[in-house]
């Protein structure tokens, strides 16, 4: 194969040429400032707020229910601290899970420093929270859950209808982080009792530096970045309606083709993933084998670490992650593969593949044939090789 072959769409994805075109006027003519009075100003304030329709339309919500930010971390540190400072004379208990990104894990943590108090749940072998728990958890003075709803690494599906019932039934706000899953399986916020909800561009086939909280009219939340009064006064800044409107592009023809593509990924990764589990001893799916997003396959492989087959496979033109393209750097074992309770060594030897719009059966199969290679070279080279049998 001479072309790369590009798995690595949970980290993020290209941008679709239809999201381009429909993008470009907003970076060359159609360039006015939404707050504006004059006919440049009006015409980007116009593409402003239809995209904010197109977005709502998607998942079910009112336009008036979305605040456009500049990245999943903004929204989700909104989401947050904005609900707790808002809502602090009501409670300081937040509940989260233990395989949130880490812009949740880092807000919580902060808040803490802030006198709140945070309960992180655990998950089962699966990544699953039990709803059951999040009964128990909640107290008196509990005033947000947040339970994201598919797993960057993992792709593992929460039962977020059923959390957010509970919340609602209780009284509290349920935030949940769609970032990797907005766009590619259907989310309808009132059904799901989602009360906030974070959702990103660059995860399907937008530009970067667009992103997007919704957050249920009624809900006190208050803002974290001060300034001009836009988005609803809660969150100044000049808006950047290229790429916002690059966002509503994407989430158009996600509506469009969210169905038939998920079926085609499934089909694909459930092809890879089969052929992973059976061509190659020692490896293990990390995650659900049903409740998953249509487009994760996350292994680990006994005796090797995933840095080396990220190397090796990057060397063979395949670009694939060990888990979170954020703690991909890190030489720490990924705390979402400790939370469903794998063993550092374990966790060390794991493997991302994102399969997404333009993944083909070809390259499936070009994988397929070169990871067993991989694998056992890798293995000949460990210094474990003693204690492993294959
Ligand atoms: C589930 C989830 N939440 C939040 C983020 C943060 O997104 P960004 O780095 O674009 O702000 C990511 C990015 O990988 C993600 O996968």
């Amino acid at each position: 194969m001479t072309k790369k072959i590009y798995l690595d769409y949970a980290a993020t994805t290209p941008v679709d040429p239809r999201v381009i075109k429909a993008m470009l006027p907003y970076l060359s003519k159609k360039f006015g400032n939404t707050m504006s009075l004059h006919s440049f100003g009006q015409e980007a304030k116009e593409a402003l707020e239809e995209s904010r329709e197109v977005i709502a339309d998607l998942m079910k919500a009112k336009p008036n229910e979305i605040i456009f930010t500049s990245s999943a971390t903004e929204s989700n540190n909104l989401a947050l601290k904005g609900i707790a400072f808002a809502n602090r004379d009501r409670g300081r208990h937040i509940i989260i899970s233990p395989i949130e990104h880490p812009c949740i894990i880092e807000s919580a943590k902060w808040l803490e420093t802030q006198g709140f108090e945070i309960t992180k749940l655990k998950v089962d072998k699966y990544g699953l929270i039990d709803p059951d728990d999040i009964k128990k958890a909640i107290k008196k003075d509990t005033i947000l859950v947040s339970i994201m709803h598919a797993n960057n690494e993992i792709g593992t599906i929460e039962p977020i209808e059923e959390i957010g019932r509970i919340c609602r039934e209780r009284g509290v706000y349920f935030h949940t982080d769609a970032a990797q899953s907005f766009g590619k399986i259907p989310i309808d916020v009132n059904k799901m009792n989602i009360d906030l909800m974070t959702v990103s561009s660059h995860k399907m086939y937008g530009p970067k530096g667009a992103a997007a909280l919704f957050i249920r009219e009624g809900t006190k939340i208050e803002p974290l970045i001060h300034g001009g009064g836009h988005e609803s006064g809660l969150r100044s800044s000049t808006v950047n309606v290229a790429a916002i409107v690059g966002l509503a592009e994407a989430c158009k023809i996600c509506k469009k083709e969210m169905g038939k593509e998920g079926r085609c990924l499934t089909r694909l990764s459930n092809k890879l993933i089969k052929g992973v589990l059976g061509k190659i001893s020692g490896s293990h799916l990390n995650g659900h084998p049903k409740k998953r997003l249509p487009n994760n396959a996350n292994f680990w492989f006994k005796g090797v670490e995933g840095e080396s087959i990220v190397i090796q496979l990057d060397l063979l033109g395949i670009a694939a992650s060990t888990g979170s393209a954020c703690s991909s750097e890190k030489l720490e074992p990924s705390h979402v593969l400790l939370a469903i309770g794998l063993k550092p060594e374990q966790a060390h030897g794991s493997l991302r593949l994102s399969l997404g719009r333009w993944t083909t059966e070809k390259e499936i199969n070009y994988v397929l044939k070169v990871l067993p290679e991989v694998i056992k070279k890798l293995r000949k080279i460990s210094p474990f090789k003693e204690s492993f049998k294959f």
